[in-house]
């Protein structure tokens, strides 16, 4: 009080004060009170962390476990955000319909690392033009065509090739290989494995998918990656580092594409942007963006399929009577004089359900990239409030035992009819999401799942001397926490 005797302040300012004070203390409670009513339950976390301390690697697990406490639709704070956690089928086809959940956080998912969004990170008109002119420019150089088709069919008999020399050791030939195909339409051109640039990005991609979480710190609490990355904090560290490998490659390539002689012909995604770029008045693309959207495609595009083709390897060494199936399936649908071809999978049923049996119960990209409500809205009878995060939670999806009897057994006959003469995909196996905003990468990635796959297959028994760990790391994706020890035993040589 001896201060404001001193300031002689009159006593009705400091009652006005007081009262406007404690009137807005009480507003905020009822307003926050409010808010928190309106939200679906969930659990209580720290104020300004919310949850997030609470939260382990495999988080997608212990959503599984919070949505039998609290339903299937729950919420949490996690840092600042109000976020929603999506579980079961019913709630999830019903979010997959709805365009107010398109979104994706304001400030993406490297905040206090790279500031500029691609593509896979943007929100409303910049988003959907993005993913036009991307899906428009990388289909008018092969996506979804016959001729990637070939491209990639080159690549395997390069890739099993070197498997013959290099027995043994897939894992250091299966992601150059793999990254090979996506790089055909970004770039232009494929590498060799040897080539030290593209070793260099390839080991970038892995330790970044290694250390990045989409339930990470760059998500949800921003203002703490610098000060981390400062205090040495290692997975930060490496993700910063393996950034800056990825966008000095794509900088060393995109000036490489302006520089050609011949600019007109369009060879690559990125000979498509520079001439979108180049006819637009405004700057809505520029080569920040483009070099963005470079390294989202290629990690995007390399890591989740080589993930998922070394789980479908592992696989196939511990149920070896499958092993044997496929194997007459490619005896009696393909030889070994032929190489394999993406349509003849309509006469291998098992191979198929075989391949959708490994991402059902490896379920890769477990959580869905996080989603942003971009105004108030439901997810089936839930209020999801505007600027909410949203999770889609796949891995329940893919483990619900109402939908999937015995969830928990790998079993590809689960998707044969009675006699197995023809596979049926069911809606609620989703990979790669679903709706406006799905995986655009699905048609190359089914393709590369099952060449590859066939490939090895035609060619070679897969065997392993140790027992095989089926742990799994959850980074970017979820990938096998060991690197399997396969051995390859030629059975056929190359056509
Ligand atoms: C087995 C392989 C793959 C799996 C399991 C997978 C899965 C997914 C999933 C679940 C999403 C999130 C979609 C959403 O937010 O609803 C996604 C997005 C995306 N994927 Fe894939 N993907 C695979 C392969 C690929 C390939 C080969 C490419 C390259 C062409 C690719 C490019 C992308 C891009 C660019 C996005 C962001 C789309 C957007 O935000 O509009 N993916 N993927």
């Amino acid at each position: 009080m001896w201060l404001l005797d001193y300031f002689s302040v009159p006593l009705p300012f400091i009652y006005l004060f007081l009262s406007l004070s404690i009137f807005w203390c009480i507003k905020y409670i009822f307003k926050s009170v409010k808010h928190l009513c309106s939200l679906p339950p969930g659990p209580f976390g720290f104020p300004i962390f919310g949850y997030y301390p609470f939260l382990k690697e495999h988080s997608y697990i212990q959503f599984d476990r919070l949505s039998k406490k609290y339903g299937p639709v729950f919420s949490l704070k996690l840092g600042q955000y109000d976020t929603i956690v999506v579980c079961d089928w019913d709630n999830l086809k019903d979010a997959f319909a709805n365009d107010a959940l398109l979104a994706r956080p304001a400030k993406g998912f490297l905040s206090g690392i790279e500031e500029t969004l691609s593509v896979i990170a943007m929100s409303g008109d910049a988003w959907r033009e993005h993913r036009r002119l991307s899906l428009h420019v990388l289909r008018n150089v092969g996506l979804g065509k016959r001729e990637m088709e070939t491209l990639i069919s080159e690549e395997i008999h390069q890739f099993l090739s070197s498997l013959e020399t290099n027995v043994n050791d897939l894992p250091q030939h299966l992601m150059p290989s793999v990254s090979n195909n996506i790089s055909a339409l970004l770039f232009g051109r494929i590498f060799d494995y040897d080539d030290p640039d593209k070793m260099i990005i390839d080991q970038s991609v892995q330790g970044f998918s290694e250390s990045f979480q989409f339930t990470g710190i760059t998500s949800f609490l921003p203002w703490l990656t610098k000060p981390l990355i400062a205090l040495g904090k290692a997975n930060l560290k490496i993700i910063s580092k393996t950034h800056k490998h990825l966008n000095n490659f794509i900088t060393k390539e995109v000036l490489k594409h302006q520089n050609k002689a011949n600019s007109k012909e369009i060879e690559d995604y990125i000979d498509g942007y520079l001439d979108a770029q180049s006819k637009r008045k405004d700057d809505l693309f520029n080569d920040m963006i483009l070099r963005r959207n470079v390294i989202s495609f290629f990690v995007a595009g390399s890591e989740t399929v080589t993930s998922t083709l070394t789980w479908t390897l592992m696989y196939l060494v511990k149920y070896p009577q499958y092993q044997e199936k496929i194997r007459s399936e490619i005896q009696e649908v393909i030889g070994t004089e032929k190489r394999p071809d993406f349509s003849d999978r309509l006469r291998m049923p098992f191979t198929q359900a075989f391949l959708y049996e490994v991402q059902r119960i490896e379920s890769v990209v477990a959580i869905n990239l996080i989603r942003r409500a971009s105004q108030d809205t439901k997810i089936g009878p839930y209020n999801v409030p505007k600027d909410s995060l949203v999770f889609f939670n796949f891995w329940s999806v893919h483990h619900e035992p109402k939908l999937w009897p015995n969830p928990d057994k790998f079993d590809p006959n689960r998707f044969l009819t009675d006699n197995g003469t023809k596979v049926i995909k069911p809606p609620y196996l989703v990979p790669f999401s679903a709706g406006k905003r799905a995986c655009p990468g699905e048609g190359l990635a089914n393709v590369e799942l099952f060449l590859y796959t066939v490939g090895i297959l035609q060619r070679f028994k897969i065997k392993s001397d140790k027992p095989l760990s089926f742990d799994a790391k959850f980074g970017l994706t979820r990938r096998p926490k060991y690197k399997p020890d396969l051995i390859f035993e030629k059975i056929s040589s190359q056509y």
